[in-house]
C-alpha cells in the first residue's frame, strides 16, 4: 500500500465510526476480535534486536523504536500492565482487526488476570482517550482510542457460552501459558474468581530443562515447534503429570466435580485428550477454547456500548 504521511491530518475530521475491538494480551498469544466478529491469534512474542531486512517482519514504529512481532521471547513480566511492550503490543493487535484503515477510533477492551484486576486502573490510563501515532509495516497509523474496559480472563469466558451453559452451577477453567483463571458463577452470579500462576510455559520449561541435560541449549519459546515438529518427544505421562498438576492446585479453591465444568484456553487443546478421559460428572472443553475470552469480551463489550456503537 502506498505510503501516506497522515502526521498533520486532524484526526477528529477524518473520522469513521466508533468502533470497538477486543483484545486479549495473553502471555503467550495475543487474540483480538473486532465488532464485526471478524477475530484472529498472533503470538506475542516479541523482538527489539537490530534486523537488517526490516520489511521481511511483522513490526510497529513507536517511539523511536522497531518493535518487531511473533519473533524473540514472550514477555516475562508476569503483571501484563506492567509489560514493557504493551502498547505496542495492543496496537499490532488492534491493526490486525483494522487493517486497511490508517485513522481508526475505537474503543477497546482488554483482559487481565482475575489475580491483576487490582492494576486495571494502570493500564486504563495507558489507552484511554489517547491517541497513537506509529507506523506499522512501514505505514502511517493513527489510532485514537476512546473508552477502554477490562475484564478479568476466564470470567470473560461466560459471555461466549450459549445460554444453557450459562445455567447452573457453573466454573470455567481457563488454561493459559502462565495463569490459569478459575471462575465460579451460580446462575449467572459470580460466586468465586481466582488465578493460579501456572500454565503450558511452566510444562515447557520443563521439558526444556530435561533437554538441556542432555546437552541442549533451547529456550521455552522452542519448545512448541520442536515437539510438533517431532525433535522432542514428549510421553503420555508427563501430559497427565501436567494436568494433574494443575488440578491439584485448583483442589484447594474448587471441588470440581460439584460444578459443570468448561475448560478453555489454548493448553486445553493440549491437554484435550487427557481432560476428556477425566472422572468428573459434567465437564466440556469450550469449542472455541483459544479464542473464548475475547469472543466473550466482545460480548460483553456488545452489552457496555451497544451493538452498533
Ligand atoms: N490448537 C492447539 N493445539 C494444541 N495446543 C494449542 C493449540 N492452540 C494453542 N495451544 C497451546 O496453548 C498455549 C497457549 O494458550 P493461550 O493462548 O490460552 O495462553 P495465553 O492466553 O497466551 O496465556 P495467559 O492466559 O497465561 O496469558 C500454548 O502453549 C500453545 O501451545
Ligand atoms: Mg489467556
Amino acid at each position: 500500500m502506498e505510503n501516506v504521511n497522515v502526521k498533520n491530518v486532524k484526526v477528529k475530521e477524518n473520522l469513521k465510526e466508533v468502533k470497538f475491538c477486543a483484545a486479549d494480551p495473553g502471555n503467550w498469544n495475543t487474540k483480538w476480535i473486532n465488532n464485526r466478529g471478524v477475530k484472529g491469534v498472533c503470538s506475542s512474542r516479541i523482538s527489539t534486536d537490530y534486523e537488517a531486512y526490516d520489511e521481511g517482519f511483522q513490526r510497529i514504529e513507536y517511539n523511536d523504536q522497531t518493535i518487531y512481532f511473533e519473533i524473540g521471547e514472550i514477555q516475562k513480566e508476569l503483571n501484563k500492565a506492567e509489560k514493557g511492550y504493551i502498547v505496542p503490543q495492543i496496537l499490532y493487535a488492534l491493526c490486525k482487526a483494522n487493517p486497511k484503515e490508517q485513522i481508526v477510533e475505537t474503543n477497546l477492551t482488554l483482559l487481565l488476570p482475575i489475580i491483576q484486576m487490582q492494576t486495571k486502573t494502570k493500564l486504563i490510563n495507558k489507552f484511554k482517550n489517547q491517541e497513537f501515532t506509529f507506523k506499522y509495516n512501514g505505514e502511517d497509523r493513527i489510532i485514537s482510542i476512546k473508552d477502554v474496559l477490562i475484564l478479568p480472563e476466564g470470567y470473560s469466558t461466560y459471555f461466549s457460552l450459549s445460554s444453557e451453559d450459562k445455567k447452573g452451577s457453573i466454573v470455567i477453567v481457563d488454561i493459559g501459558s502462565r495463569t490459569v483463571n478459575l471462575a465460579v458463577l451460580i446462575n449467572g452470579k459470580i460466586e468465586k474468581l481466582n488465578t493460579i500462576t501456572l500454565g503450558s510455559y511452566n510444562f515447557f520449561q520443563k521439558i526444556k530443562n530435561i533437554e538441556n541435560a542432555k546437552g541442549q541449549n533451547f529456550v521455552e519459546e522452542d519448545i512448541k515447534r520442536l515437539i510438533d515438529e517431532g525433535f522432542i518427544k514428549v510421553y503420555q505421562k508427563q501430559y497427565i503429570e501436567f494436568l494433574n498438576n494443575i488440578l491439584d492446585s485448583i483442589k484447594p479453591l474448587i471441588n470440581l466435580s460439584t460444578y459443570k465444568v468448561i475448560f478453555t484456553g489454548g493448553t486445553s487443546l493440549m491437554l484435550q485428550e487427557y481432560i476428556n478421559q477425566l472422572k468428573l460428572p459434567k465437564f466440556k472443553i469450550h469449542e472455541d477454547a483459544l479464542n473464548s475470552n475475547v469472543i466473550g469480551a466482545m460480548e460483553a463489550s456488545k452489552i457496555t456500548w451497544g451493538a452498533s456503537a
